[in-house]
């Protein structure tokens, strides 16, 4: 997608540095960190730089390049590849394509670990390949989404799963632009999305940046419009996706798939089929991210005269609790939209068997 004239995606790779958009700084600038060593790539994972599952799932990919690059330089090629590997692993529990790509490039490395040099370059040729393959599943989520949109509509979106948490095009976000590129006369509700913010912060950035009509409104509100009729459809992205259908996404998005439920309204969950675990049997089984109670108890924005600025609405001293992730049971799923084609939850089991996941 373009900023400014320019095309990026989320995260890349120059000359073994890992560059990325920083995210916690927009929207109200817009900044590229570059990141020298696999450590500094697991910190930005971990500490939000980057997120969405596929640009997490990119990012790692590159983290793990670097891995390799490093493990070249030292005595033992194998043990310093996998502690590096193991500090990468531990920065997102719930996001699925962050151990997809780092499985995918351990399985390129491992064979090879006799071979350093030949290892390295192989790393970082199937980290652009991922890399590359994360943007062209959003481009088919767009195409197989778009067809779901009427030609005048009212969508509603939890978090961010634009082209920032995607690479490129993104996956929630990915059949809207393409339905407002056709020429529907659509308009996005997007969910604030706290305590990240990710739906005020960036998914309105990435709207408004491709003039794609949308309103924010509060986490709480997006009941009231789906009871009152006034959505036609939700699309939501997810972290992980178990084979009974069971999907996790930011937090809030099982109440958002209630309401929808409730009123009769088709919730769609939106991602490449690299987020669908095949170890993950329900819900259940996938691990739920707990993050620090200060992104929860502060919030970081401009002030009105200009200044970013951080404050707490909160008493002083109080604690809170920040599960970053909720499972939206299979039932209350319409379908999946996938790089693949659009899939039934009850279809997902055989859909994984087949890709041999
Ligand atoms: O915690 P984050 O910001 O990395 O959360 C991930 C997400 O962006 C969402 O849950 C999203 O809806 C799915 S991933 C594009």
């Amino acid at each position: 997608m373009k900023v400014n004239g320019k095309n990026y995606t989320a995260v890349w790779m120059e000359k073994g540095v890992v560059c990325m958009i920083d995210q916690r700084v927009l929207p109200h600038s817009f900044k590229i960190l570059r990141l020298p060593s696999s450590e500094d790539t697991a910190e930005a994972i971990r500490n939000m730089t980057t997120r969405g599952a596929g640009s997490i799932g990119a990012a790692a990919g590159f983290g793990a390049a670097q891995a390799a690059a490093e493990a070249a330089k030292g005595k033992s090629f194998r043990s310093i590849f996998s502690k590096k590997m193991a500090v990468l692993r531990k920065t997102r529990p719930t996001a699925q394509d962050l151990f997809h790509a780092l499985d995918r490039i351990a399985d390129v490395v491992t064979p090879l670990s006799d071979r350093p040099e030949i290892a390295v370059n192989m790393a970082r040729a199937a980290a652009e390949a991922l890399s590359n393959e994360y943007v062209e599943n959003g481009r088919k989520i767009s195409e197989y989404g778009e067809k779901l949109i009427p030609k005048n509509g009212v969508i509603l979106t939890h978090c961010n799963a634009g082209w920032l948490g995607l690479q490129d095009w993104g996956s929630a976000l990915a059949p809207i632009y393409a339905a407002h590129r056709a020429g529907k006369k659509i308009k996005v509700l997007v969910d604030e999305t706290r305590p990240r913010l990710q739906g005020m912060k960036l998914t309105a950035w990435e709207l408004k940046q491709e003039g794609v009509p949308f309103e924010i409104i509060p986490d709480n509100a997006a009941g009231h419009y789906l009871k009152a009729g006034d959505i036609d459809l939700v699309i939501t992205g997810a972290d992980r996706i178990a084979i009974n259908g069971d999907a996790a996404n930011k937090i809030g998005t099982y109440e958002k798939a209630a309401c929808a439920k409730l009123a009769g309204v088709p919730f769609y969950i939106a991602a490449p089929v690299t987020t669908f675990d095949p170890a993950c049997k329900s819900g259940k089984d996938i691990p739920i991210e707990e993050r620090d109670h200060d992104e929860v108890l502060w919030i970081s924005g401009r002030d009105r005269k200009g200044k970013i600025t951080e404050i707490t609405p909160a008493p002083l001293g109080v604690t809170a609790k920040n599960p970053a992730f909720d499972v939206t049971p299979a039932s209350f799923i319409t379908s999946f939209i996938t790089n693949k084609g659009v899939i039934k939850p009850a279809k997902i089991a055989q859909f994984c068997k087949k890709l041999g996941n």
